[in-house]
């Protein structure tokens, strides 16, 4: 516990000190941008902003200023015109071109005053939540072996992490760096002792991992033919309940109809990378499942298309519990919105509705069910969903994590659990994904502050 806390001040006395303010340009680059271009313009899914290389004619203020404001959207630039003020274009503008003096911004740093940050979380009575884990880069999804040891999948770090937690205490000693230099390896699962790992394009395997962690272990490839667009390319990886693996190819777009191709589907294949078939159909991108723990049936998150307006149409909570399903995607959006391009009049009722209609733009990532103890029982087989937040929408919603209340495969309630993470325009957390501990608290992973958080109950 001792070296994470001295770590956290260190690193917060010398963000305090050293840190220029953020100016106003940078806060909407951070915002509306960065998850494209990169925290320092340096390029992701989009390209980068500080090379030399321009696809769109010169970099002069007027220029920059008319394609941030019309995009190019059949090339997956939004047009902004919609969410932000010209003002707010012309800052924009004036931050991106060449010779503009900026602070750099890294936001995986610790910024000042997150403590303060977690302080404001809020959650229902009787629960409290604390720092796990700190400096766990672009943290994403997270996978616990009967031993105890979280791992953690990252996004641009690239790394795999183990969190080792050995007296026990409910914060974990140290964060191991089991492997770096891998693409955006999102997913992790635990399937035979061996950690597999999902990046953009394949599929890796660490044998008897709960061993071999500490050692820089050796992996092993496992299917190295995925779709490796960039455009929602990022995999998440579960192991079902029949001993396969669940692996999902989003597709490479906004909206498009590319059904006769391996996008826009949940996969499934056995542990050596053989029978690899579709399990599930019509779902844009979603970024998490969980199998109940009764049925055994796959649920997950799917996020709703963008340039719809604010609100419109919603993300999705589903449920598939056999193969072969359809959920709509690109002819119908959030279960009553037939697409303006594809969907034609009353399509909607041909695909399987939502379970619950999570909201517009909020972004679901990973869900888990509370198969603990530790939480009052009414909580027990019910679903957690982690929303990391809306990158579009002229005022911010999600960055929080919420409750779906069930009864049987129906939605009951969707209610706040962890909320505060958003202050105003302020950011100070993403949610990703959810574990519950042996213990029954529960982790959240965290990819803009690089943190995991713990919640337990205590109330009585
Ligand atoms: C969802 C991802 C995404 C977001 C968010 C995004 N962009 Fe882009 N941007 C792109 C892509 C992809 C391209 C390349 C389009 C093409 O190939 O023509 C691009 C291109 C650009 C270009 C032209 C670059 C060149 O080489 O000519 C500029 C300037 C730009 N974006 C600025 C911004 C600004 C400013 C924001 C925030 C307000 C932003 N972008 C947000 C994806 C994004």
């Amino acid at each position: 516990m001792k070296p994470i806390l001295a770590a956290t001040l260190a690193l917060c006395a010398s963000a305090s000190h050293a840190a220029p303010a953020p100016t106003d340009a940078t806060r909407l680059y951070q915002a509306h941008c960065a998850q494209c271009h990169g925290a320092n313009l340096e390029g992701a899914a989009g390209p980068s902003l500080v090379d030399k290389q321009w696809l769109h004619g010169q970099p002069t203020r007027a220029n920059l200023v008319k394609l941030i404001a019309q995009g190019v959207p059949d090339k997956g630039m939004p047009a902004w015109s919609q969410t932000l003020s010209r003002a707010q274009i012309d800052q924009l503008a004036a931050y991106i071109e060449p010779g503009a003096r900026r602070p750099a911004a890294a936001p995986s740093q610790p910024a000042p005053g997150r403590d303060a940050a977690l302080s404001r979380l809020t959650l229902p009575k009787g629960f409290t939540i604390a720092v796990y884990a700190e400096g766990v880069e672009s943290a994403r999804s997270l996978a616990v072996s009967s031993s105890g040891i979280v791992y953690v999948g990252s996004r641009k770090a690239g790394k795999v992490y183990a969190l080792v937690d050995a007296d026990r205490d409910g914060v974990a000693d140290k964060v191991v760096t089991i492997a770096t230099g891998l693409n955006n390896p999102i997913g992790v699962t635990l399937l035979n002792g061996a950690l597999y790992v999902a990046e953009i394009g394949r599929v890796i395997r660490f044998d008897d991992i709960d061993r071999s962690y500490a050692n820089k272990p050796a992996y092993k490839v496992v299917k190295d033919d995925l779709p490796d667009d960039k455009w929602h390319g990022e995999k998440v990886i579960k192991a079902g309940p029949d001993g396969k693996l669940y692996i999902p190819v989003g597709s490479p777009c906004n909206t498009c109809d590319k059904e006769d191709q391996a996008y826009s589907k949940i996969w499934r294949m056995n542990p050596d990378g053989s029978g690899w078939e579709a399990y599930a159909g019509g779902i844009r991108n979603t970024v998490g499942f969980a199998f109940h723990p009764l049925t055994k049936e796959l649920w997950f998150t799917d996020n709703g298309p963008d340039e719809m307006g604010d609100n419109t149409p919603s993300c999705e909570l589903n449920v598939a519990p056999k193969k072969g399903l359809h959920f709509g995607f690109p002819y119908c959006h959030g279960g009553v919105f037939p697409d303006p391009k594809y969907g034609k009049a009353g399509s909607c009722a041909a695909y399987v509705p939502p379970v619950a209609k999570l909201g517009p733009h909020v972004a679901p990532l990973g869900l888990a069910f509370y198969t603990g103890t530790q939480f009052p029982a009414q909580y027990r087989n019910q679903v957690f969903v982690a929303e990391h937040g809306s990158w579009n929408r002229t005022q911010k919603i999600g960055y929080k994590v919420v409750l779906v209340t069930l009864h049987g495969n129906q939605e009951v309630t969707t209610t706040d659990f962890i909320d505060g993470f958003l202050q105003g325009d302020d950011v100070s957390g993403r949610p990703v994904d959810i574990a519950v501990l042996a213990d029954g608290s529960m982790l959240v992973s965290d990819d803009h502050a690089g943190r995991i958080y713990r919640v337990t109950y205590n109330g009585k």
